[in-house]
């Protein structure tokens, strides 16, 4: 066998691999004991019941919050596997913003609102080193364009934009720079269905054409079921099942995940 052959063979060590996570607050549990791993290109939906902890555990991965043990390690471009807990603060935001998208369920929460729907993913290049305007600009509006937001509409503040519009310049604002990695907390909540299935559709194509990593945290199974390659369900903080998302979804194993999927037939 080629070199070559045996190097598509081997799979991809993990872009992310965390091990024994844990977060709580005061006396509430936050996650407990979480361990999993994502290579790149890879989509794994996290899913849940309220208070279960996937807030959370994103917040502790993406940096937001300090958890209280546990690993994190991260397979940094230029020096390899690295626990991202022992980066310094300005190592760990040079990562965030070089490496990773954050997107929010609240667009207002990952968005300048009062800064132009260009202004707003051409900051994004510009953290990174980008410095021509008219580069910037067009590189800007052919985002636009990617996520259906008029380029009539490219000085205009998102402050003025309905939800789904707000919530399709976030995701432009954090795919521009082609991240390794995004997070993203419920992206679809919160819009109507019609709007939901066009963000959906959006999404599946981005994440397949850029090949980014991404781990999706969604009340929703049709959300997984489009996105994800592999799908983790937590309850109480802790991981209780994970696996292929079609094996989990069409084999569940755990009494909770049997009652979350048969719940959702049953709709
Ligand atoms: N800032 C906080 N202070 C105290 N407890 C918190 C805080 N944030 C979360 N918790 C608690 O941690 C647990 C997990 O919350 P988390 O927000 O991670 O759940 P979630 O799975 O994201 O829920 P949802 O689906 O409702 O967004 C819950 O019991 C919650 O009450
Ligand atoms: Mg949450």
């Amino acid at each position: 066998m080629t070199t070559n052959a045996i190097r598509k063979l081997t799979p991809k060590p993990p872009l992310l691999e965390v091990s024994g996570l844990c977060k709580s607050y005061g006396g509430q549990i936050g996650c407990r004991d979480v361990s999993f791993a994502i290579r790149p290109g890879e989509v794994l939906g996290i899913v849940g019941e309220s208070g279960s902890g996937k807030s959370t555990l994103l917040a502790c991965l993406s940096g937001r919050l300090a958890p209280d043990a546990g690993t994190i390690s991260y397979d940094m471009k230029d020096r390899g596997p690295v626990d991202i807990l022992t980066l310094s603060e300005p190592e760990r935001r040079r990562l965030a913003r070089t490496d990773w998208g954050i997107v929010h369920q609240n667009p207002r929460d990952g968005l300048r609102l009062d800064v132009s729907a260009g202004g707003n993913i051409g900051e994004r290049p510009m953290a990174i080193g980008a410095r021509h305007y008219g580069n910037i600009r067009a590189e800007a509006q052919d985002w636009l364009q990617k996520v259906e937001i008029d380029l009539a509409r490219t000085d205009h503040r998102p402050r003025t934009f309905s939800g789904g519009m707000q919530q399709r310049l976030q995701i432009a604002r954090n795919l521009v720079t082609r991240p390794r990695l995004v997070f993203m907390d419920e992206p679809t909540g919160g819009l109507d269905v019609s709007v939901q299935a066009r963000l959906l559709d959006l999404l599946r194509g981005l994440v397949r054409e850029l090949g980014i990593a991404v781990i999706i945290v969604t009340h929703d199974l049709a959300v997984v079921r489009l996105l994800a390659d592999r799908l983790m369900v937590m309850q109480r903080g802790r991981v209780i099942e994970q696996g292929l998302t079609d094996q989990v979804l069409d084999d569940p194993h755990h009494p909770y995940t049997q009652l979350l999927v048969s719940s959702v037939l049953q709709v």
